[in-house]
């Protein structure tokens, strides 16, 4: 190998550049796929500020055109950007922000857990949001559970434990659907995964209402949403500027309400994103290594031929 000290060299070139070109080039392709260059041009039309978008969503044909039949609502839902947001947990180093995700995890508690059902968390789960044992105790003992049957063969009340699941609202899906005029909550736990564009798509319903249209009537029950499929939505605007109150000085608005319970759901629905970011990276860094190691290796072996 110490004979070789140019062509270790040229080796070491090639990994290093492999990463860099293949970037590059991809970068490259994007406006020349068919299709690409639009959503590009969309993206940087709908930009980042949610006043402006909303401004111009007003006027635009998607709103004309959302309610009644069903083509006019998939055109509609078509032609409507969310905006996608600079989340801590994008890109291949991102992690969750954990003051963002207790932040997160009040508002689901203090709003939206009257409507929502959120099955697959445990209390014990909340660990992972930075709360120590005690803490975790202590919201697990803020709700009452249903347990049972005694000895008696009677259901009986006791407070929460970690290993409880998050306590339901709603005791099944017709009583669920019974309390919110016939449309049903989704479960929670998974909808950042369910819904396409994840968290940008939930801070998009939390902060897609307004007024409807002209010329659109709506029902009772019924409130006008620019990220909703058809633009109707059966969930009246759960949050508002300073509806919750935070402990830390972070802004009490839509805004970050809205960010900070978008990142919370995105952490229910992977919550071992983090770690599967750091074994893709220890992977690729071994593969590396490997790949560096069998190459001085065939150089040996085959050293005699050339
Ligand atoms: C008063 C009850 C109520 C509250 C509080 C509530 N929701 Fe909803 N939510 C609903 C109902 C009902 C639907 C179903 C709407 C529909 O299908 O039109 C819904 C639907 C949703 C959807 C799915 C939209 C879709 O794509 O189908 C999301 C996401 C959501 N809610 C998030 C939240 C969050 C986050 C909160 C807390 C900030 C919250 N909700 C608070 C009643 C509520």
């Amino acid at each position: 190998m110490v004979r070789h000290p140019l062509s270790l060299t040229a080796m070491a070139v090639v990994l290093l550049a492999m990463p860099v070109v293949s970037h590059a080039a991809a970068g490259k392709q994007t406006p020349n796929a068919p299709g690409e260059e639009t959503a590009v041009a969309a993206d940087a039309a709908s930009g980042t500020s949610p006043a402006t978008s909303e401004a111009a969503d007003a006027d635009t044909p998607a709103a004309e055109t959302a309610q009644g039949s069903t083509e006019h609502a998939e055109a509609a839902h078509g032609e409507y950007e969310m905006d996608h947001l600079n989340w801590s947990f994008n890109g291949i180093f991102g992690a969750y922000d954990r003051a963002s995700l207790q932040r997160g995890f009040q508002i689901y508690k203090e709003v939206c857990s009257a409507c929502h059902s959120m099955t697959r968390l445990s209390y014990r789960n909340l660990s992972a949001l930075g709360y120590n044992d005690g803490e975790v105790k202590a919201i697990a003992a803020s709700v009452t559970v249903s347990d049972g049957p005694n000895d008696e063969g009677e259901m009986f009340d006791r407070p929460g434990r970690p290993s409880d699941h998050f306590k339901s609202p709603f005791p099944n899906v017709q009583a669920a659907k019974a309390g919110n005029g016939g449309a049903y909550p989704p479960d929670l736990s998974l909808i950042a995964k369910a819904r396409h564009g994840g968290a940008d798509y939930i801070h998009a319903i939390l902060t897609g209402y307004s007024e409807p249209p002209a010329g659109k009537e709506l029902m009772s029950g019924q409130y006008w949403n620019r990220a909703m499929h058809g633009n109707i939505i059966a969930m009246p605007p759960p949050l508002t500027d300073g509806r919750v109150a935070y402990s830390d000085n972070s802004p009490q608005t839509l805004e970050q309400y809205s960010r900070d319970v978008s990142q919370f759901l995105t952490w229910a629905a992977e919550p071992h994103m983090e770690e599967r970011k750091r074994i893709g990276i220890k992977a690729f860094l071994f593969m590396l290594v490997l790949t560096g190691v069998l190459f001085g290796v065939k150089k040996k072996i085959w050293a005699d031929q050339h």
